[in-house]
Protein backbone atom coordinates (compact mmCIF):
# COMPACT_ATOMS: atom_id res chain seq x y z
CA UNK A 1 0.00 0.00 0.00
CA UNK A 2 1.36 3.39 -1.03
CA UNK A 3 1.52 5.71 2.47
CA UNK A 4 1.60 9.11 1.09
CA UNK A 5 4.06 10.92 3.81
CA UNK A 6 3.52 15.01 3.47
CA UNK A 7 6.39 17.25 5.43
CA UNK A 8 4.58 20.15 7.09
CA UNK A 9 5.85 22.91 6.08
CA UNK A 10 8.91 21.21 4.80
CA UNK A 11 10.88 19.09 7.35
CA UNK A 12 10.24 21.88 10.09
CA UNK A 13 11.70 19.66 12.87
CA UNK A 14 15.28 20.79 11.72
CA UNK A 15 14.57 23.85 9.71
CA UNK A 16 12.36 26.42 10.17
CA UNK A 17 9.12 26.32 8.34
CA UNK A 18 8.32 27.12 4.91
CA UNK A 19 11.61 28.03 4.25
CA UNK A 20 13.67 26.71 0.90
CA UNK A 21 15.85 25.71 3.72
CA UNK A 22 13.24 23.31 5.32
CA UNK A 23 11.91 22.25 1.75
CA UNK A 24 15.28 21.55 0.41
CA UNK A 25 15.58 18.85 3.80
CA UNK A 26 13.11 17.22 3.19
CA UNK A 27 14.09 16.34 -0.45
CA UNK A 28 17.88 15.16 0.54
CA UNK A 29 15.93 12.96 3.06
CA UNK A 30 13.89 11.40 0.36
CA UNK A 31 10.45 12.62 1.53
CA UNK A 32 8.60 13.25 -2.04
CA UNK A 33 5.35 15.22 -0.42
CA UNK A 34 5.57 19.21 0.66
CA UNK A 35 3.13 21.05 2.64
CA UNK A 36 3.02 24.26 2.58
CA UNK A 37 0.85 27.49 2.93
CA UNK A 38 0.25 30.76 1.02
CA UNK A 39 -0.40 33.93 1.70
CA UNK A 40 -0.32 37.69 0.31
CA UNK A 41 1.92 41.12 1.29
CA UNK A 42 -0.17 44.13 1.11
CA UNK A 43 1.29 44.76 -2.44
CA UNK A 44 -0.77 41.87 -3.75
CA UNK A 45 2.95 39.31 -3.63
CA UNK A 46 1.86 35.54 -3.00
CA UNK A 47 4.43 34.38 -0.32
CA UNK A 48 4.72 31.17 1.68
CA UNK A 49 3.62 31.87 5.24
CA UNK A 50 2.08 29.63 7.58
CA UNK A 51 0.58 32.49 10.16
CA UNK A 52 -2.08 35.73 9.61
CA UNK A 53 1.35 37.95 11.81
CA UNK A 54 4.83 37.78 11.05
CA UNK A 55 5.82 37.49 14.74
CA UNK A 56 6.38 33.93 15.72
CA UNK A 57 8.34 32.97 12.02
CA UNK A 58 10.17 35.86 11.51
CA UNK A 59 12.01 39.16 13.22
CA UNK A 60 8.91 41.38 12.19
CA UNK A 61 5.93 42.10 13.35
CA UNK A 62 2.15 42.59 12.82
CA UNK A 63 -0.06 41.43 9.98
CA UNK A 64 1.06 40.23 6.73
CA UNK A 65 -1.35 41.95 4.62
CA UNK A 66 -0.16 45.74 6.12
CA UNK A 67 3.80 44.87 5.07
CA UNK A 68 5.08 45.68 1.51
CA UNK A 69 7.08 42.42 0.10
CA UNK A 70 10.18 44.70 0.11
CA UNK A 71 9.78 45.27 3.90
CA UNK A 72 8.92 41.28 4.49
CA UNK A 73 12.26 40.28 2.23
CA UNK A 74 14.22 42.18 4.25
CA UNK A 75 13.38 39.69 7.49
CA UNK A 76 14.95 36.59 8.54
CA UNK A 77 12.37 33.95 8.33
CA UNK A 78 14.94 31.99 10.49
CA UNK A 79 16.69 33.45 12.89
CA UNK A 80 14.23 32.44 14.88
CA UNK A 81 14.85 28.94 15.22
CA UNK A 82 18.55 28.98 14.78
CA UNK A 83 21.28 31.54 13.96
CA UNK A 84 22.50 29.05 11.18
CA UNK A 85 18.92 30.08 9.00
CA UNK A 86 19.56 33.61 9.57
CA UNK A 87 19.57 34.11 5.92
CA UNK A 88 16.03 32.48 5.07
CA UNK A 89 13.70 34.65 3.88
CA UNK A 90 9.73 34.10 3.32
CA UNK A 91 9.80 32.14 -0.05
CA UNK A 92 7.56 34.04 -3.30
CA UNK A 93 5.05 31.59 -4.88
CA UNK A 94 7.53 31.77 -7.55
CA UNK A 95 10.13 30.59 -5.63
CA UNK A 96 8.00 28.16 -4.60
CA UNK A 97 7.11 26.77 -8.52
CA UNK A 98 10.95 26.66 -9.29
CA UNK A 99 11.40 24.31 -6.17
CA UNK A 100 9.02 22.04 -7.13
CA UNK A 101 9.83 21.63 -10.87
CA UNK A 102 13.86 21.48 -9.87
CA UNK A 103 13.09 18.80 -7.71
CA UNK A 104 10.08 16.84 -8.93
CA UNK A 105 8.16 17.36 -5.44
CA UNK A 106 4.91 16.48 -5.27
CA UNK A 107 2.30 19.66 -3.06
CA UNK A 108 -0.53 19.90 -0.80
CA UNK A 109 -0.47 23.82 -1.09
CA UNK A 110 -2.96 25.42 1.63
CA UNK A 111 -5.12 28.77 0.95
CA UNK A 112 -4.84 30.50 4.09
CA UNK A 113 -7.63 32.49 4.82
CA UNK A 114 -7.05 36.45 4.42
CA UNK A 115 -7.23 38.97 7.31
CA UNK A 116 -7.06 42.43 5.74
CA UNK A 117 -9.39 45.29 5.65
CA UNK A 118 -9.63 44.73 2.32
CA UNK A 119 -9.60 40.65 2.34
CA UNK A 120 -11.65 40.57 -0.75
CA UNK A 121 -9.55 41.72 -3.11
CA UNK A 122 -6.68 40.30 -1.51
CA UNK A 123 -8.20 36.99 -1.78
CA UNK A 124 -9.17 37.50 -5.14
CA UNK A 125 -5.50 38.60 -6.19
CA UNK A 126 -4.12 35.65 -4.00
CA UNK A 127 -6.57 32.92 -6.04
CA UNK A 128 -5.98 34.62 -9.03
CA UNK A 129 -2.35 34.54 -9.14
CA UNK A 130 -1.93 30.78 -7.78
CA UNK A 131 -4.16 29.93 -10.46
CA UNK A 132 -1.47 31.08 -13.26
CA UNK A 133 1.27 29.56 -10.85
CA UNK A 134 -0.42 26.16 -10.88
CA UNK A 135 -0.44 26.20 -14.93
CA UNK A 136 3.60 26.61 -14.58
CA UNK A 137 3.72 23.57 -12.58
CA UNK A 138 5.48 20.33 -14.06
CA UNK A 139 2.86 17.62 -14.55
CA UNK A 140 5.43 15.20 -13.02
CA UNK A 141 4.23 17.33 -9.69
CA UNK A 142 0.83 15.92 -8.26
CA UNK A 143 -0.81 18.74 -6.72
CA UNK A 144 -3.55 19.21 -4.49
CA UNK A 145 -5.13 22.55 -3.10
CA UNK A 146 -5.90 22.64 0.49
CA UNK A 147 -8.21 25.15 2.35
CA UNK A 148 -9.75 25.76 5.58
CA UNK A 149 -11.84 28.15 3.93
CA UNK A 150 -14.16 26.55 1.57
CA UNK A 151 -14.72 30.33 -0.30
CA UNK A 152 -11.13 30.12 -1.05
CA UNK A 153 -11.56 26.99 -2.97
CA UNK A 154 -14.53 27.86 -4.55
CA UNK A 155 -12.98 31.10 -5.95
CA UNK A 156 -9.82 28.69 -7.38
CA UNK A 157 -12.32 25.90 -8.84
CA UNK A 158 -13.93 28.97 -10.98
CA UNK A 159 -10.71 29.99 -12.06
CA UNK A 160 -9.12 26.61 -12.71
CA UNK A 161 -11.88 23.80 -12.33
CA UNK A 162 -9.08 20.59 -12.81
CA UNK A 163 -7.43 21.99 -9.73
CA UNK A 164 -7.37 18.52 -7.26
CA UNK A 165 -8.61 19.61 -4.16
CA UNK A 166 -8.75 18.97 -0.49
CA UNK A 167 -11.32 20.42 2.38
CA UNK A 168 -9.49 21.05 5.91
CA UNK A 169 -11.19 19.85 8.58
CA UNK A 170 -10.28 20.70 12.64
CA UNK A 171 -11.76 19.29 15.34
CA UNK A 172 -14.62 21.66 15.52
CA UNK A 173 -15.43 22.29 11.79
CA UNK A 174 -15.41 18.65 11.48
CA UNK A 175 -19.46 17.67 11.71
CA UNK A 176 -21.56 15.36 10.66
CA UNK A 177 -22.61 17.64 7.07
CA UNK A 178 -18.75 17.79 6.17
CA UNK A 179 -19.59 15.69 2.48
CA UNK A 180 -21.67 18.79 1.77
CA UNK A 181 -18.82 21.01 1.92
CA UNK A 182 -16.72 18.13 0.27
CA UNK A 183 -19.04 18.18 -2.60
CA UNK A 184 -19.59 21.81 -2.84
CA UNK A 185 -16.01 22.21 -3.55
CA UNK A 186 -15.23 19.75 -5.34
CA UNK A 187 -12.72 18.08 -2.92
CA UNK A 188 -11.30 14.66 -4.03
CA UNK A 189 -10.02 14.68 -0.42
CA UNK A 190 -10.14 15.00 3.33
CA UNK A 191 -7.76 16.43 5.63
CA UNK A 192 -9.23 16.19 8.67
CA UNK A 193 -7.02 17.05 12.23
CA UNK A 194 -5.98 13.86 13.68
CA UNK A 195 -7.24 14.84 17.47
CA UNK A 196 -10.61 13.88 17.92
CA UNK A 197 -10.44 11.62 15.12
CA UNK A 198 -12.42 8.94 15.48
CA UNK A 199 -11.85 4.75 13.21
CA UNK A 200 -15.41 5.19 12.50
CA UNK A 201 -15.29 8.58 10.50
CA UNK A 202 -12.09 7.36 8.75
CA UNK A 203 -14.17 4.56 7.34
CA UNK A 204 -17.17 6.74 6.75
CA UNK A 205 -14.42 8.99 4.31
CA UNK A 206 -13.42 6.11 2.61
CA UNK A 207 -16.83 4.73 2.13
CA UNK A 208 -17.82 7.60 0.43
CA UNK A 209 -14.53 7.46 -1.99
CA UNK A 210 -12.34 10.12 -0.49
CA UNK A 211 -8.81 9.80 0.00
CA UNK A 212 -7.88 11.00 3.41
CA UNK A 213 -4.68 12.86 4.80
CA UNK A 214 -4.35 13.39 8.46
CA UNK A 215 -2.66 16.09 10.14
CA UNK A 216 0.03 16.51 12.40
CA UNK A 217 1.37 13.38 13.61
CA UNK A 218 4.83 12.97 14.65
CA UNK A 219 4.16 10.04 17.12
CA UNK A 220 5.23 7.12 15.03
CA UNK A 221 2.22 5.12 16.90
CA UNK A 222 -0.49 7.60 16.21
CA UNK A 223 1.01 7.28 12.61
CA UNK A 224 0.90 3.83 12.26
CA UNK A 225 -2.48 3.19 13.77
CA UNK A 226 -4.24 5.91 11.27
CA UNK A 227 -2.48 3.73 8.30
CA UNK A 228 -4.32 0.28 9.86
CA UNK A 229 -7.80 2.48 9.72
CA UNK A 230 -7.06 2.81 6.54
CA UNK A 231 -5.89 6.65 5.67
CA UNK A 232 -3.77 7.13 2.41
CA UNK A 233 -1.41 9.88 4.15
CA UNK A 234 -0.45 11.85 7.14
CA UNK A 235 1.56 14.96 7.56
CA UNK A 236 4.19 15.19 9.93
CA UNK A 237 6.81 17.58 11.21
CA UNK A 238 9.37 14.93 11.54
CA UNK A 239 8.14 13.16 7.86
CA UNK A 240 11.71 12.16 7.40
CA UNK A 241 10.83 9.52 10.34
CA UNK A 242 8.60 7.75 8.87
CA UNK A 243 10.06 6.39 5.49
CA UNK A 244 10.81 3.01 5.25
CA UNK A 245 14.20 3.95 3.64
CA UNK A 246 15.78 5.99 6.58
CA UNK A 247 18.75 8.90 4.94
CA UNK A 248 20.84 10.20 7.07
CA UNK A 249 21.52 14.30 7.48
CA UNK A 250 23.51 15.77 4.64
CA UNK A 251 26.59 17.17 6.20
O1 LIG B 1 -2.52 20.94 5.77
C1 LIG B 1 -2.42 20.35 7.03
C2 LIG B 1 -2.15 21.39 8.09
O2 LIG B 1 -1.08 22.19 7.66
C3 LIG B 1 -3.32 22.27 8.38
O3 LIG B 1 -3.11 23.09 9.44
O4 LIG B 1 -2.58 25.16 10.60
O5 LIG B 1 -0.76 23.55 10.10
O6 LIG B 1 -1.78 24.86 8.26
P1 LIG B 1 -1.99 24.21 9.59
MG1 LIG C 1 -0.90 24.11 6.45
Amino acid sequence: MNRRILAHRGLSHLAPENTLAAFTLAVNMGVDWLETDLGITQDEHVVILHDDHLDRTTNGHGLLTTQTYAQLRRLSAGAWFDPRFASERVPNLQELVAFLNRTGMNANIELKSVVADNANVLADSLVRQFAKALDAISPNCEIIVSSKNPVMLLKLRQLRPQTHFAVLFDRYSLRDDWQLTMQACGAEYIHPQAAQLTYAQVSAFKRAGYQVNVWTIDARDLGNQLFNWGVDGIFSNCANEFLTEKRSLPH
